[in-house]
């Protein structure tokens, strides 16, 4: 069967790595003409862990080509931006299947991109000479491979009563359960795998910032709630708030829908409201002042990309230029516009207050030393709560979020 994967952004790369890594040749086709000539070249146009070992093993069986071939099955993993109006353009899924269309008619096509609830079906309508699947991502950017090659399960959404089993056969390549469904509910499985687990990160942000006020520990509290199965412990890191490519635009992309079907999701809106308050609450802890100097320890909306999607750390360095704050940065990855420079030296060298924003392991790891040497009054606001010398903090005034820091800064020892 020859397989073709359209857009090789994260989800369609990995994807075709993990069809060639089960044997099968794959055409990788993609407009962008520079992108095909560096990835023919074996060079990843995403940061990615062992992706380029991937590309190397894969070589002989991976085609990049920015002309659409005929083909029997078609995934579809170009990208769904948000609108101004917070739903999602979908013009270049639509793009991609009239092309197939006209290429292959009769050809299968899965929908690897998230799409709106309904999409399937309606593409299914407008193209009866093709038949549909809508097979959803739940990768994660940095550890995408191993997610790919490890799924926790895989939802496959189609009515064709042929295609359901032919994709079982294609995709299921581990032990991990696979769940069969009509496409719409697959396209609304991936949002609520999304919204759900941006709901616990904003749940236990609200529970951090009450940690606060009456002096617990949220870091304790997340191991007391998620040992109870019900509950479970991932997705319980209090912090800055999330960002990245997916979480907030699925979340506006959901509600928008939801409201053009007069549903309200209460709970979905309060948490990205709450995730936005949790940016403006870390901008209260640093007292911000005209004239200060803040540096951004990472910039990255996690460790292990150079993503800079919606990342937490860009939109805070906005913040606080508004209210006249020189704003410096570091990443180990991650490459922006902001006074970025190549060391935490560097970065915290003069500065009020530091800022922890991604939890790379060389920021978690920053030692007090160099805080106390490079910052007159070394101030730290962890917007991770990940640094690792809390036991011997020195003179570096710490401060997490929900982590009561009175118990650190009374610590005597060096
Ligand atoms: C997410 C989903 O996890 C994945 O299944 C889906 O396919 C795409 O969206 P990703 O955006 O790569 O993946 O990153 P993820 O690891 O989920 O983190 C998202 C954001 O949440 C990051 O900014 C991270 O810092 C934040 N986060 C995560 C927290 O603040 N606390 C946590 O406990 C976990």
């Amino acid at each position: 069967m020859h397989l073709t994967v359209i857009g090789t952004g994260y989800v369609g790369l990995v994807t075709a790595i993990g069809l060639a890594d089960t044997g099968h040749e794959v055409t990788c086709v993609d407009l962008n003409r520079e992108r095909m000539e560096q990835l023919r070249r074996g060079i990843a146009p995403i940061t990615e862990q062992g992706i380029d070992e991937a590309l190397e093993k894969n070589q002989s069986r991976l085609t990049f080509t920015t002309e659409y071939p005929v083909s029997d099955l078609y995934l579809v993993a170009v990208g769904t931006p948000e609108r101004a109006d917070g739903s999602c353009d979908l013009s270049a899924v639509e793009a991609a299947v009239r092309l197939i269309e006209s290429i292959s008619p009769g050809a299968s096509v899965v929908l690897k991109s998230t799409v709106p609830p309904g999409t399937t079906e309606r593409l299914s309508t407008e193209h009866p000479s093709l038949r549909f699947a809508m097979v959803p991502e739940f990768l994660r950017e940095g550890t995408a491979l191993a997610d790919m090659r490890q799924p926790s399960r895989i939802v496959i959404g189609t009515r064709d009563a042929l295609l359901a089993p032919r994709l079982e056969e294609l995709l299921k390549t581990t032990d991990a359960p696979v769940v069969h469904v009509d496409p719409t509910t697959a396209e609304l499985t991936k949002y609520a795998a999304n919204s759900f687990l941006a709901v616990k990160i904003s749940f236990i942000n609200e529970i951090a910032r009450l940690a606060d006020q009456v002096g617990a520990n949220v870091d304790d509290i997340a191991h007391g709630i998620g040992l109870d199965p019900r509950i479970g412990p991932a997705f319980l890191r209090a912090g800055a708030g999330y960002g990245g490519s997916c979480f907030p635009k699925d979340i506006k992309a959901l509600t928008t829908l939801a409201r053009t079907h007069d549903t309200h999701l209460h709970v979905i809106e309060a948490a990205d409201r709450t995730n936005e308050a949790q940016l403006e609450y870390v901008l209260e802890k640093i007292h911000p002042e005209r004239g200060m100097h803040v540096a951004l320890l990472g910039l990255a909306f996690k460790p292990g990309t150079d993503d800079l999607r919606d990342a937490p750390a860009l939109r805070l360095a906005e913040r606080l230029q508004q209210l006249g704050v020189k704003v410096t940065g570091y990443d180990p990855a991650a490459k922006t516009v902001l006074d970025q420079k190549t060391t935490m030296a560097e970065a915290v060298a003069g500065a009020d207050v530091a800022v922890i924003m991604t939890e790379w392991d060389d920021i978690k790891y920053v030692s007090p030393q160099l805080l106390q040497e490079h910052m007159q009054t070394p101030r730290l606001i962890d917007g991770r709560n990940c640094w690792q010398h809390l036991e011997a903090p020195g003179s570096v005034q710490y401060e997490g979020i929900g982590r009561p820091h009175h118990t650190f800064s009374n610590n005597p020892s060096n």
